[in-house]
């Protein structure tokens, strides 16, 4: 991703009060009192969980992972390639993410191909991203929309055949949540049937979270997108930071309420400003998880070939890399090239 184009559920699901009944807030600004008693709304609403996901994306998760989970006593079957790591810890599925939410920060990846996939699994990620950032990243494009649901489901398959051991989800491309829920509920099914996916990822808050809630009910796990939504660059005129003034601000809140009403497991923050990303955190029941929002998230997420030096463009200024295989690469390329031409290899 260069410069240009940067852009809980409890443990144990519990069921609502009867005297609580949970509240439809879609649309509508919610304003939480803060903490008087020095414990983050997430906390008590770890231990009561009044609210959030609906009853439906608990059981159909819950009948999905149990038949699915691949913790390291319970691998998927058949030859992995290579030897399987285990990290302490680390979330094998939805019910696994939402439970790490204020215990520790969740870690996230992009991954495109089975090589990336099972390095980054192995390096103890709770969820491996398969995002439509392929496009830009190793496609050539110069945005995400070109991306279609050939290239998702082709990628999002080579990734699951490197069977990694951790919750493995994949991204709707442009215009899949557009055009209407027959294609929208296609599409998801196609990333998980064809693909191999564990859940899948939309951008978009309320516009989104109505489809969402009947994906959920579906037993779709989806996780949200909002703050720069990558797939509307053309609509907003270029990547930009979110949350800036108070109506964005407050949008942004919107968009995450409707997506935690929705039943989303985890919600995306992407280039929001840090204070409006900390408070959403602590707000929303799922786990928030940053891309340029800076610490106050529950968890991180970096497009991989980005902290890998690994791009034929700038890095965002976020990005924290970690290796410079822009260097590496060439480096050993020349080498090679060389030795041919020089006789030297083979020797
Ligand atoms: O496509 C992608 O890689 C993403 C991340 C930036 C979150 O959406």
């Amino acid at each position: 991703m260069s410069d240009e184009e940067a852009q809980s559920f409890p443990v144990q699901p519990v069921d609502p009060p009867a005297d609580k009944p949970k509240p439809k807030r879609r649309g509508q600004v919610r304003r939480k009192k803060p903490s008087t008693d020095g414990e983050s709304p997430h906390a008590r609403n770890q231990k009561t969980n009044t609210q959030s996901a609906s009853e439906s994306v608990k059981q159909d998760s819950e009948k999905k992972e149990n038949k699915n989970t691949t913790g390291p006593k319970q691998r998927r079957t058949g030859k992995p390639i290579g030897k399987l790591k285990s990290v302490d810890d680390q979330a094998h599925n939805v019910r696994d993410l939402a439970t790490l939410k204020g215990k520790r920060p969740i870690v996230a990846l992009t991954a495109y191909d089975a090589v990336l996939g099972r390095m980054v699994c192995d390096a103890g990620v709770d969820f491996i991203l398969v995002g439509d950032s392929v496009g830009t990243t190793l496609l050539g494009h110069r945005t995400t929309i070109p991306v279609d649901m050939i290239d998702m489901v082709r990628h999002t398959a080579a990734v699951r055949r490197a069977q990694p051991n951790c919750l493995l989800v994949a991204d709707l491309p442009f215009g899949e949540a557009s055009l209407s829920f027959d294609r929208l509920l296609e599409s998801a099914r196609r990333l998980m049937q064809e693909g191999g996916a564990d859940a899948v990822k939309i951008e978009g808050g309320r516009d989104v979270a109505d489809d969402i809630e009947k994906l959920v009910a579906t037993g779709i796990p989806v996780l949200g997108h909002i703050g720069l939504l990558p797939q509307t660059v053309k609509a907003i005129g270029g990547y930009r930071r979110f949350g800036g003034d108070r109506q964005e601000a407050e949008d942004l809140y919107t968009d995450a309420i409707a997506l935690e009403e929705a039943g989303c497991f985890a919600v995306i923050a992407e280039m929001m400003e840090e204070n409006v990303a900390k408070e959403l955190a602590r707000q929303i029941l799922p786990p928030l998880i940053g891309i340029g929002s800076g610490a106050g998230c529950d968890g991180q997420i970096l497009v991989t070939t980005d902290l890998l030096g690994y791009n034929l463009g700038k890095t965002p200024s976020f990005v924290k890399t970690y290796a410079n295989l822009n260097q590496v690469i060439p480096k050993a390329l020349s080498q090679y090239v060389s030795e041919v031409r020089e006789g030297k290899f083979p020797s």
